[in-house]
């Protein structure tokens, strides 16, 4: 609006210009027809730049309206991409959680399958042995107890009491494993810590295993790497890597090398890469193998739940990512990529 009354006030002196032309063109009438018609040319001229002027503003005008509409378009749209985005991200949480208590769901589902047979087997050994017990008792109740009956007796209950320890010890070696799927920064302690000098105290905490296996191990990592972070989560993703390569890695009477190179390939990244010269992970159960429960060892001790931790901690605690490589025949090797910084407060000198 400023912008067009200015206008007006310019058209309006302008007009005012004209009109003394005009009547400068008038009171030189008759006396100098040649200036006359210069001034009258001139006039003409102006009024034409002038008609010119006008129609440029009111172009100029146009723009500047559309310009207003289309800026208050873009305001809009962007309103509504920044509304869409919102909402992008609240279904994304929503499926985040929901993926989470799938998975959560699964592992409870899992849970109670895989402690269903110890404690199964557990109780009908029980309720067995009570019924003998039982038996026993009704028979020397009667004072009619024979040799053989308490022969039979011990026999029964030496056996069904050793599979209710089995079992129960079985149950309880899987509730501890259960209870490590739940890992959190608050079950293991930050600090301080020299890595490579951590991760050759694991090693060698794990040494008679590894020894009796008959394996080789290599370890190459810059010596004096201070790591702000979990060690206990480290160690026992170590652990479950060796661990495995010993369970997994070889056929029986076999061994090969398990190396750890550790490097800093962007500062402050720490790679940590361990791997065996095993019989590899066949393709089919390569992306199966961080799933709860999944193992090729069902049966005979294995649980499936060991990569599950290690993939919790490597992701939880460890604020990293792991990825798997391996191909059966051609040994196995896990990549554990971590800030050497673990967000948060800085923890104690060690
Ligand atoms: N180094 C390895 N070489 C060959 N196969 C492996 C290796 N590490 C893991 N695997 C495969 O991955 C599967 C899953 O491993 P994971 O540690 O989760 O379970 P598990 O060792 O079978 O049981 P758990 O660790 O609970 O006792 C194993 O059953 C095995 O088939
Ligand atoms: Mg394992």
């Amino acid at each position: 609006m400023a912008k067009s009354d200015g206008g007006f006030n310019l058209f309006d002196a302008e007009e005012r210009v004209l009109a003394e032309a005009n009547a400068l063109r008038e009171s030189l009438a008759e006396s100098a027809p040649d200036i006359r018609n210069g001034v009258e040319s001139l006039t003409e001229s102006y009024r034409r730049s002038v008609r010119e002027q006008r129609r440029l503003v009111k172009v100029s005008d146009r723009l500047q309206n559309q310009l207003a509409s289309v800026n208050q378009e873009l305001a809009r749209r962007k309103a509504e991409a920044e509304e869409a985005l919102a909402r992008l991200r609240e279904a994304q949480e929503t499926l985040v959680q929901a993926e989470k208590l799938a998975s959560l769901g699964a592992l409870v589902g899992g849970v109670a399958h895989e402690i269903n047979t110890p404690v199964g087997i557990a109780l009908s050994c029980a309720s067995h042995l009570a019924d003998s017990t039982a038996q026993m008792r009704a028979l020397f109740e009667a004072d009619d107890i024979g040799v053989e009956d308490f022969e039979r007796y011990m026999e029964t209950a030496s056996d069904t009491s050793q599979l209710i320890l089995a079992n129960c010890e079985r149950a309880a070696a899987l509730i501890r494993s259960f209870k490590q799927v739940a890992v959190d920064r608050t079950s293991s302690e930050r600090r301080r810590f020299d890595l490579a000098a951590y991760i050759g105290e694991t090693l060698a905490s794990l040494s008679p295993r590894v020894r009796q296996a008959g394996h080789k191990v290599t370890i190459t990592c810059p010596p004096g790497l201070e790591v702000d972070g979990y060690p206990g989560a480290l160690s026992q993703v170590l652990t479950n890597f060796v661990m495995n390569t010993i369970v997994h890695g070889y056929d029986p009477g076999q061994s090969g090398t398990l190396s750890i190179t550790v490097d800093e390939p962007v500062a402050g990244q720490i790679r940590l890469v361990y791997a065996d010269d095993g019989c590899g992970i066949a393709d089919a159960h390569k992306n199966r193998i961080f799933d709860p429960f999944f193992t090729t060892r069902r049966g005979a001790g294995g649980t499936g739940l060991g990569l599950h931790i290690v993939y919790n901690l490597a992701t939880g605690p460890l604020e990293g990512s792991l990825a798997v490589d391996s191909a059966t025949g051609h040994g196995t090797r896990f990549t554990l990529t971590f800030p050497r910084q673990a967000s948060g407060g800085t923890p104690p000198e060690i």
